[in-house]
């Protein structure tokens, strides 16, 4: 994908949602998120295969008593996953917990489970 296509997604998605807030995360989770080529990427894939039961917004519910993954009182920011390592790990053996669009449980790589990741933790950050 060329430079100007991830700034376009970026740009758009953020004028949209966060407006336009750069991709760093506090220093509260200990990661710091910059590679805004990755979390595009990252949104890319959680509207693919995550938004199906965690909801286009993040919100939850959609399906199957999926958490809240960002926004009030959502799962990640006090749970277990709240940084880039653990949140990787979990999404690369856990999710989607049933295939969604083809893809099956633990079917991501680990490169793409970094970058919903990645996505995920920005979104904490950005949208409060
Ligand atoms: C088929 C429905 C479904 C899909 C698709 C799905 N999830 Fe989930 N997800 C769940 C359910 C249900 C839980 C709660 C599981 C539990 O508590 O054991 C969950 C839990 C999680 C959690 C744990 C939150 C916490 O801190 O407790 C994370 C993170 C997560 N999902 C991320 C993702 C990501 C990223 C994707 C896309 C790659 C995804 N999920 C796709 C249903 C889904």
């Amino acid at each position: 994908m060329k430079m100007w296509t991830k700034s376009a997604i970026i740009g758009g998605f953020c004028l949209v949602l966060t407006g336009c807030r750069t991709a760093t995360i506090s220093p509260r989770t200990t990661t710091t998120v910059s590679d805004t080529a990755a979390v595009a990427a990252g949104h890319d894939l959680y509207q693919e295969v995550c938004a199906y039961c965690h909801g286009n917004n993040g919100q939850g519910g959609t399906r199957f008593g999926a958490p809240r993954l960002w926004g009030p009182n959502n799962a990640i920011i006090s749970g277990a996953y709240n940084t880039l390592g653990p949140l990787t790990a979990y999404i690369k053996r856990a999710m989607p917990s049933q295939a969604v669009n083809g893809i099956n449980p633990g079917g991501l790589t680990e490169v793409q489970s970094r970058e919903v990741a990645q996505f995920i933790l920005w979104k904490n950050h950005t949208l409060k």
